[in-house]
C-alpha cells in the first residue's frame, strides 16, 4: 500500500536540480512574440489622451493594442465582468493595464511598454477602509450581515463587556515563479495555452470568449506552478487572454511573463481587513455575546471578493462556540490592485478576529489565554454560527498533548522568570488553534474528474483535474492510484492537467484538491481493476471477488500469482477496456449564503500551536524561537508533504502578521513592489526550534485514505506567533498592547510604547 507512505514529493529531484519545467521554460517555436503590458500611474482617472508612437517606434516592437484591438470580449474577470483586460476610457487603480506591445523579444517589449504617452485626467480615488465607508463604495449593495441568538440583549446583560478595533494588513503571494503563460496558434482557429494557473478551465473559458471560438477550440495545459497560494486562482487570466489574442491575430506563437515588480503591481493580493468587537464575557472569560465588524478591503474589481469575506464570517468562531452573535461584513470597493484568494480565503482573517478579542478578554480580565480559549472550545454536538454541527472536535484533547509535549508549563514559568530579570529583551509564548471548514462554499464547485489508462505492458497514464503548486498533489494522487493496483509508484506516470482530458474542472484551492481529485482517481482506476477482476475471474473460473492484488501480482486462491504487467497484457488481448474516466461529488453539503445557514463544508481540519518568541524592546526586532504544531491530517496520505505542508504554512502565516507590510501611497501608489521593500520570511527566520507532529484520528467522513484536507488551515497556527509577540510585549507593562498586524518591528516598538504608557 502506498497510501500513507512518507514518499518524497516526485518532482523533487527536478526541482533541486532546476530541471523542472516551467512555462518560461517550454521551448518557443521560432518567431515566438513576447507581450508586456503598460500600465496606468493614476489610481483613478479619465483617459484624455493616448499616444503610443514611441512605443510603435521602439525596437524589437511588432504590434501595440489597445481595447479597441481587441476582436471580441474585453474582460477577465472570474465572476461578473467587471474586470477589461485593457482599460476602456477610465482606469480604476495605480497599475491598471492600458495597453498591451507585442514585441520579437521580453526585454524589447518591457522597455518599448514605457515609452507609452498616456493624458488620464484624474478623479478622486478612494483608497482606504476609511474612504470606502464614507463613499459607501462597496460590492454588493449594503453590509452581509449573519446572527444567531441575540448579541445585543446578550451584551446588555453580561457581567464584563470588552470592546475594541485592530487592523491586519494584506499579503503579496510571492510564489517565487511569476505569473506566465504562452499561447500556440494551431490550425482551423484551435488554441494552445500553457498557463502557471491553479485554474487551468477557467483560463479556456475566457481565452474562449476572447478569441469568440466555443471551449473546445482551446487547450490549456499545466504541469506545474512553482506556487500559487490563491494567486493563481484568476490573476493569471490576464496573461493567458491577451497571448491567446495576439497569438490569434498574428499566428505566430506568444508568451508573456510579468517582471517581478509588474506582478506586484498589477496583481490581487490578500484582502486586508479592519476588525471591530464588542464582547460580553463572564469572569471565567466565557463568550455571553458577541458582536463583530469585517471591513475587507476588495479593491477595484469583484473577482472572488464576496466569497472570500464569506469565509471570513464563516471563520469568525475558529475553535469557539459563539451563542450570541452579529457578524457584519462590509465589502469596499477601493482604487487598488483587485483583492484576490490567498491561503485561507477570508479564513485567516476571520481567525485572527476572534483570537485577537479572545487575547483582548484575557489581558483585561487579568486571565490566562489558554485558559479563556478552552472555556469557549466547542464541545462535539453544538452548532456553529451558520447551524453546522461540530463533529470529531478533537481540538482539547490535541491542546493538551501540545501542552504536554512542549512542556508549556516550565517553559511559561522560565519566561516568566527571564522577563523579571531581562529588561531589553523579553519573551512571549502563545497558544492558538485553528479549525477550518473544508469544501467550496460554492457547492457546485465541489466536483472532480479523472482519466486513467492502463497500457499494455501495465504502466499506467494518471491525469486528474488538479493542478500541482509544489503542495505534492499529484505525488499523494498517484499514491492513491498505485494502492488500487497494488502497483509500485514507478508503473504511473503523473501527467500535467490538461482540458482536453479532463473537463469542466475546479480550481485547485480550498485544499480541496487531493480529497476531491484523490476520489475520481481512485473512481477511475477501481474501473479499470473490477474490468481486469472480471475477466480474470472467467479465466481461472473463480469468483470476481476472490480475485487479489497485491505486491504488484493479480492472484487468486489455487491459481500462480501473475505480475500486474502480464495482467494488463492479457486483458487487452481478451479485448478489455484499460481506460477509464472517474468522477466524484461531495455528499451532505448545502449553503445558502444569503441566509448564512446550511452546511457548507464536509468536515474541519483541525491544529494547535505554541510559539515562543523574542523582542527587543529598544528595536522592536523580534525571533521565533521555538514553536510546536500538532496539526490534524486525519489518516495522513503522505506524512511527508503533509510535515511540509504545516512548515510551510506556518512560516507564510507568520510572515502575514510579521515582517510582510504593503504599503500604498497618498496617490494609491503601492511602495513595497520588490523584495527589497518587501519581506517574505527567509529561512533564517523559521522557528530556531520547529517540532511538527500530525494527529492521525482517521477522518470521521467517507474522504479518501479517511485524510484530511492540509493546504491552507496549518496557516493560521502562524496566528500564535503574533500572539507571541503581544504575550512579550504584555510583559513590558500593565497597559493593553492593542497590537496590530503585521507586527512589523516598528509596531512591536509603537505597542511596547503603549504598554508603558
Ligand atoms: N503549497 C505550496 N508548496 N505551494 C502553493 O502554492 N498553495 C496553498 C496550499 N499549499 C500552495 C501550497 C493553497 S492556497 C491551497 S488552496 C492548496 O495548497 C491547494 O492544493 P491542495 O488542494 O492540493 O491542498
Ligand atoms: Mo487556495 S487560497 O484556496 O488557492
Amino acid at each position: 500500500m502506498s497510501i500513507g507512505k512518507p514518499l518524497p514529493h516526485d518532482a523533487a529531484h527536478l526541482h533541486v536540480t532546476g530541471a523542472a519545467r516551467y512555462v518560461d521554460d517550454i521551448p518557443t517555436p521560432k518567431g515566438t512574440l513576447h507581450l508586456c503590458f503598460g500600465l496606468s500611474d493614476v489610481a483613478r482617472g479619465e483617459i484624455t489622451s493616448v499616444d503610443l508612437s514611441a512605443v510603435r517606434a521602439a525596437p524589437g516592437v511588432v504590434a501595440v493594442l489597445t481595447a479597441d484591438d481587441l476582436p471580441f470580449e474585453n474582460d477577465v474577470s472570474p465572476s461578473i465582468h467587471d474586470e477589461p483586460l485593457l482599460a476602456v476610457d477610465e482606469v480604476f487603480y495605480l497599475g491598471q493595464p492600458i495597453f498591451l506591445v507585442v514585441a520579437e523579444s521580453h526585454l524589447a517589449a518591457r522597455k518599448a511598454a514605457r515609452l507609452g504617452q498616456i493624458d488620464i485626467a484624474p478623479l478622486p480615488a478612494i483608497l482606504t477602509i476609511d474612504q470606502a465607508l464614507e463613499a459607501d463604495s462597496r460590492f454588493e449593495g449594503g453590509p452581509v450581515i449573519w446572527s444567531r441568538g441575540d448579541a445585543a440583549d446578550a451584551l446588555a446583560s453580561a457581567p464584563h463587556v470588552i470592546e475594541g478595533q485592530f487592523e491586519m494588513g494584506g499579503q503579496e503571494h510571492f510564489y517565487l515563479e511569476g505569473q506566465a503563460a504562452m499561447a500556440l496558434p494551431g490550425e482551423d482557429g484551435e488554441m494552445l495555452v500553457h498557463s502557471s494557473t491553479q485554474h487551468p478551465t477557467e483560463i479556456q473559458h475566457k481565452v474562449a470568449h476572447a478569441i469568440g471560438v466555443p471551449m473546445h477550440g482551446v487547450r490549456v495545459e499545466t504541469r506545474r506552478m512553482g506556487g500559487g497560494f490563491g494567486g493563481k486562482e484568476s490573476q493569471g487570466n490576464a496573461l493567458a487572454v491577451a497571448c491567446a489574442v495576439v497569438a490569434r491575430q498574428t499566428g505566430r506563437a506568444c508568451k508573456m511573463r510579468y517582471d517581478r515588480d509588474d506582478d506586484m503591481m498589477i496583481t490581487g493580493k490578500r484582502h486586508d481587513f479592519r476588525i471591530s468587537y464588542r464582547a460580553g464575557v463572564d469572569d471565567t472569560g466565557k463568550l455571553l455575546g458577541l458582536e463583530i465588524t469585517q471591513a475587507a478591503r476588495c479593491g477595484w474589481a469583484q473577482d472572488l471578493s464576496l466569497p472570500v469575506a464569506d469565509r471570513a464570517m464563516l471563520h469568525a468562531d475558529n475553535a469557539y462556540h459563539l451563542e450570541n452573535v452579529e457578524i457584519t461584513s462590509h465589502r469596499l470597493k477601493t482604487n487598488t490592485q483587485s483583492a484576490t484568494a490567498f491561503r485561507g480565503f477570508g479564513g485567516p482573517q476571520g481567525v485572527l478576529g476572534i483570537e485577537r478579542i479572545l487575547e483582548h478578554v484575557a489581558r483585561e480580565r487579568g486571565l490566562d489565554p489558554i485558559a479563556v480559549r478552552q472555556v469557549n472550545f466547542y464541545a462535539d454536538g453544538q452548532t456553529t454560527h451558520y447551524g453546522q454541527e461540530i463533529e470529531g472536535f478533537h481540538i482539547p484533547a490535541m491542546t493538551d498533548a501540545l501542552l504536554d509535549r512542549a512542556d508549556y508549563a516550565k517553559r511559561r514559568a522560565a519566561a516568566d522568570s527571564f522577563n523579571a530579570e531581562s529588561s531589553v529583551l523579553k519573551k512571549g509564548l502563545a497558544f492558538s488553534p485553528v479549525k477550518f471548514g473544508i469544501s467550496f462554499t460554492l457547492t457546485h464547485l465541489n466536483q472532480a474528474g479523472a482519466l486513467v489508462h492502463v497500457y499494455q505492458d501495465g504502466s499506467i497514464h494518471l491525469n486528474h483535474g488538479g493542478t500541482e503548486m509544489g503542495q505534492g498533489l499529484f505525488q499523494k494522487v498517484a499514491q492513491v492510484a498505485a494502492s488500487v493496483f497494488a502497483v509500485d509508484l514507478s508503473a504511473i506516470k503523473i501527467t500535467a492537467t490538461d482540458t482536453a482530458k479532463v473537463p469542466n474542472t475546479s480550481a485547485t484551492a480550498a485544499s480541496s484538491g487531493s480529497d476531491l481529485n484523490g476520489m475520481a482517481v481512485k473512481a477511475a482506476c477501481e474501473t479499470i481493476r473490477d474490468r481486469i477482476s472480471e475477466f480474470l475471474a472467467n479465466y481461472w473460473s473463480v469468483a470476481p471477488g476472490d480475485v487479489v492484488f497485491t505486491g504488484g501480482n493479480v492472484q487468486a486462491a489455487g491459481r500462480a500469482p501473475i505480475a500486474f504487467s502480464e495482467a494488463a497484457q492479457m486483458a487487452y488481448q481478451a479485448r478489455v477496456s484499460l481506460s477509464s474516466t472517474g468522477f466524484y461529488k461531495t455528499q451532505k453539503i448545502t449553503w445558502d449564503r444569503i441566509e448564512g445557514r446550511g452546511r457548507p463544508f464536509l468536515y474541519f481540519a483541525l491544529g494547535v500551536a505554541l510559539s515562543e518568541v523574542v523582542i527587543d524592546t529598544l528595536t522592536g526586532e523580534n525571533r521565533i524561537l521555538r514553536t510546536d504544531i500538532i496539526h490534524d491530517t486525519g489518516n495522513s496520505l503522505n506524512p511527508a508533504l503533509d510535515i511540509g505542508q504545516v512548515e510551510g504554512a506556518y512560516v507564510q502565516g507568520a510572515g502575514w502578521l510579521t515582517t510582510e507590510e504593503l504599503i500604498w501611497d497618498k496617490a494609491g501608489r503601492l511602495r513595497t513592489h520588490a523584495p527589497s521593500t518587501y519581506k517574505i520570511p527567509a529561512s533564517s527566520d523559521r522557528p530556531r526550534e520547529f517540532n511538527v507532529d500530525l494527529w492521525h484520528e482517521p477522518n470521521q467522513e467517507d474522504t479518501v485514505g479517511r485524510a484530511k484536507a492540509v493546504g491552507e488551515p496549518p496557516f493560521m497556527l502562524g496566528i500564535s506567533a503574533w500572539l507571541a509577540l503581544a504575550d512579550a510585549i504584555s510583559a513590558c507593562g500593565d497597559g493593553f498592547h492593542d497590537l496590530n498586524a503585521p507586527a512589523t518591528a516598528e509596531e512591536v516598538l509603537a505597542s511596547v510604547g503603549r504598554v508603558q504608557a
